[in-house]
């Protein structure tokens, strides 16, 4: 024991020294090249692009991540179908050329791709390196013995194709749609997604850190080597440290070790404050460090419990969760980290804390905000097994490569701290047969060979245990449960002893902004089997929480029920926000999704403040519907409040009465007779006011307000602007149901990437330059160029004041 201690004192001072002398070296053995720009692409298929001679004259020069299905244009003729998003698909080829410096000759170098939707193949100076049919899987290829160094180029070449069509129940994308990297190591070196960190014990007092490294030698000689994985705290600061005995990896061979540390004190992760750590592994050969790899850490214990639900750090947590398709609204599936940080923020402030990766492997940025920002993550592999839901839908790759993409999702995934649990499909055909005993048991096995550390679940449907053939394998650690909230009560008796989240719920229906009178009772889609919806001939739905799916309910009603009920460790409401495709209720040209809680755009409807009241503690009064509405109407006034006894509504000055939640309520409403004016809602506490809410009828539009999201833009090519445009009166009010086509110029270091009003039946490009408000608001989305300079933002329109925005470009230094 003194021994070993000893030895791990001598080599922690021996590291110490290296790392002061070692720090550049160790610092350009790996390096991670940023891929993404200056592509080529043509869209459609042709001969031989692969090759290294072919003349892209007539290609165009773009960078990545690019989904080129966004730029179309919507018709309901394309076979991708209005589930799909009714944009076009296609084949698409992605080239570039690049050079590499004659230093790299002896370095391994791979390029990895985060996603490509769908079946990639990718070739090298006319080499070919494989295909990949998974559309969400990210992948690695290896291209050392392919490269030519200095002057002479090489040409790296992607096909896509995604013309067998309609292959998803919701909008793909298609593409290199999320992220490239180039890597270069030395040749002995951490092999790809080689570590796995665990955290066996914690408490409060301590924690002990288990980090498995696999390496890899590339060259053609044995090596000796040591490995040291140092554990940095958010401020940079060593806090413990694995060192490994000396050891030899064979020529051309990989080795995997092990080792364990103790975090004394540790900062555990939490929702509210997502604590860090790293851990930076060092290998040395012949005491030079030759790679150095980065492996996040989150401390933290959790526990599902079938009576109690779920714990984090030892305290009982609901997960408040939403289901998210992986689209970026307007950005299309384009992997933007400021996209998905702005989605995510929303969230947050309207108090969730889990997301479920409806229904396939995340992207990185996803996964690595939900670390940093405290989200509980459902990480779902499949929406389909061997049995299909579309026609050339995942079925089809089943065979050859559901193990490997299993494999694949948790060996990339299995290091973030947010994920929590594994899904290995939702809603799987194979739950209504015996066939589904033996492949829930070897997938529920795949996984758990790689992870242990993590429950595995399913989101099922059935909810009659011998009818259930995934839950009949018994190999589920944790069962999900789709909708059919009536049954939540009755499932302790059925599943007796089973842990239980509601892994889908809700699909609530509604479009921002838009109230159809009077909110009397809640509606179905359909009515009855087969039947047309009732619905609006603009295809709007009511924002009035009203209306949901028949398998569904209403937001109020199964949030009513999740909430009484312990056992249930938590909820994914679907859906966070809108995504393209899945237009239930409507027909073309309804081409979006109508169950979110915020609408494509990003603005929330109504009901997000009826979570807010719900799942944070910060003070809410939400008032709503607009107030422009004809003279003499009767319209219902709702309001969600919190941290308040009553609320009194005022019509220009008049009391219309008090009111308070009764019993398990989540909202109040009035009927109101509409004159114009002001109505004002107060909310208070032991008769002193928390918070008060007006609206103001509306006059014509007359002028534009532009609100941008932030100050300041980064000049590293990637960051995102969201400007929010609003058609106000001339007294500064939004006008609630005006829809003036906005124009939008640019000057300066950005460009507009995407404009959009969040009305699931707007058929305009989201790349024109001008976008119609839709009850009275829009968003336009700049992005940076990499070229330092102010940006000017002009908007403008025939009858309307314009509006002109100065917005700031810092160097990337400033950035986040
Ligand atoms: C569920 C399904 C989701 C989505 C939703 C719409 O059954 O899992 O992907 O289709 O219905 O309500």
């Amino acid at each position: 024991m003194i021994k070993s201690i000893f030895y791990r004192f001598i080599l922690s001072s021996f590291c110490l020294l290296l790392l002061v002398s070692c720090n550049t070296s160790e610092a350009e053995n790996r390096i991670v090249e940023d891929f993404n720009f200056e592509w080529q692409f043509h869209l459609g298929d042709t001969a031989n692009a692969q090759n290294i001679g072919f003349n892209t004259q007539s290609w165009r020069s773009l960078n990545l991540p690019h989904d080129w299905s966004i730029e179309g244009s919507f018709s309901e003729e394309h076979p991708t179908k209005p589930e799909g998003g009714a944009l076009p698909a296609g084949i698409g080829w992605y080239r570039k050329t690049f050079s590499l410096p004659k230093e790299w000759k002896d370095k391994s170098v791979a390029i990895e791709f985060d996603g490509v939707y769908r079946n990639s193949e990718v070739w090298i100076n006319g080499e070919y390196l494989g295909k990949r049919p998974n559309g969400y899987i990210s992948f690695a290829y290896e291209l050392t013995k392919h490269l030519n160094y200095g002057t002479e180029t090489n040409i790296i070449a992607v096909r896509v194709d995604n013309s067998a069509q309609p292959n998803s129940r919701w909008y793909t994308g298609s593409g290199i749609y999320r992220n490239v990297r180039l890597v270069a190591t030395e040749k002995l070196h951490v092999a790809h997604w080689g570590t796995f960190v665990k955290t066996p014990q914690v408490s409060k007092e301590q924690a002990e850190v288990e980090l498995a490294v696999k390496l890899q030698n590339d060259s053609e000689a044995e090596k000796v080597y040591r490995v040291i994985s140092r554990i940095l705290n958010s401020e940079q600061q060593e806090v413990a440290t694995i060192t490994s005995e000396e050891r030899s990896i064979q020529a051309k061979s990989t080795d995997s070790i092990a080792g364990v540390t103790r975090v004394n004190q540790p900062q555990l992760w939490s929702i509210e404050n997502p604590h860090l750590y790293s851990i930076v592994t060092t290998i040395y050969e012949n005491d030079k460090a030759v790679d150095q790899y980065k492996t996040p850490l989150g401390i933290r214990f959790f526990d599902f419990k079938a009576e109690t639900g779920f714990t984090l750090n030892g305290v009982s947590t609901k997960i408040l969760g939403v289901c998210l398709h992986h689209d970026n609204g307007a950005l299309g599936a384009v992997a933007n980290r400021y996209a998905i940080k702005r989605k995510l923020s929303i969230l947050k402030d309207m108090g969730v804390n889990g997301i479920r990766t409806a229904h396939n492997p995340p992207s990185l940025e996803l996964l690595q905000l939900c670390d940093e920002m405290g989200f509980i993550v459902q990480d779902e592999a499949f929406d389909v097994w061997k049995k299909k839901k579309v026609a050339a839908d995942y079925h089809t790759d089943w065979a050859d490569w559901y193990k490997k993409d299993l494999q694949d999702l948790v060996k990339r995934d299995r290091n973030h701290p947010s994920v929590f649990m594994w899904s290995i499909g939702n809603e799987i055909r194979e739950q209504f047969d015996s066939t589904g005993i033996a492949i829930t048991k070897e997938l529920v096995g795949l996984v758990k060979e790689l992870d242990k550390t993590r429950p595995v679940t399913c989101a099922l449907t059935e909810n009659i245990p011998e009818k259930n053939f995934i839950y009949q394998s018994g190999a589920l650690d944790l069962l999900g449960f789709n909708y059919k909230h009536e049954d939540y009560k009755s499932f302790p008796n059925r599943f007796k002893g089973e842990k239980i989240i509601a892994s889908e719920t809700m699909s609530a229906l509604a479009t921002r902004g838009h109230y159809d009178l009077p909110a009397a009772e809640v509606k179905r889609w359909p009515p009855a089997h087969h039947a047309p919806f009732d619905g609006n001939e603009d295809y709007t739905v009511s924002a009035y929480d009203m209306v949901s799916a028949y398998w569904g309910s209403t937001h109020e009603e199964t949030w009513k029920e999740v909430k009484k009920l312990d056992f249930i460790a938590g909820l994914f409401i679907w859906t966070g926000f809108d995504y393209l495709g899945e237009p239930i209720p409507y027909p073309y040209p309804a081409r979006s999704s109508y169950f979110g809680i915020v609408d494509l755009a990003g603005f929330p409807k109504d009901v997000y403040y009826m979570y807010q009241s719900e799942w944070t503690t910060k003070p809410v009064l939400h008032l709503f519907p607009h107030w422009n509405w004809d003279e003499g109407q009767e319209v219902d006034v709702w309001a969600y409040y919190n941290n308040a006894d009553e609320v009194e509504l005022f019509l220009n000055g008049k009391s219309l009465g008090s009111k308070s939640k009764n019993g398990d309520d989540l909202h109040i409403s009035w009927k109101v007779d509409y004159v114009p004016g002001i109505l004002k809602a107060v909310s208070s506490k032991n008769g002193k006011v928390v918070l008060e809410k007006e609206i103001k009828t509306a006059g014509a539009p007359a002028q534009i307000k532009l609100t941008p999201d932030k100050k300041a833009i980064s000049d590293d090519g990637y960051d995102l602007i969201y400007v929010t445009v609003e058609v106000l009166d001339e007294n500064g009010n939004l006008t609630p149901k005006s829809n003036n086509q906005i124009n939008f110029s640019i000057e300066g270091g950005g460009s507009i990437v995407g404009v959009d009003n969040g009305y699931q039946a707007n058929l305009n490009s989201f790349k024109d330059k001008s976008c119609q408000v839709y009850n009275g608001k829009c968003i336009v989305i700049i992005q940076s160029n990499r070229f330092e300079n102010l940006i000017t933002l002009k908007a403008s329109s025939p009858k309307l004041q314009s509006e002109l925005l100065n917005i700031a470009v810092e160097p990337i230094e400033k950035k986040e």
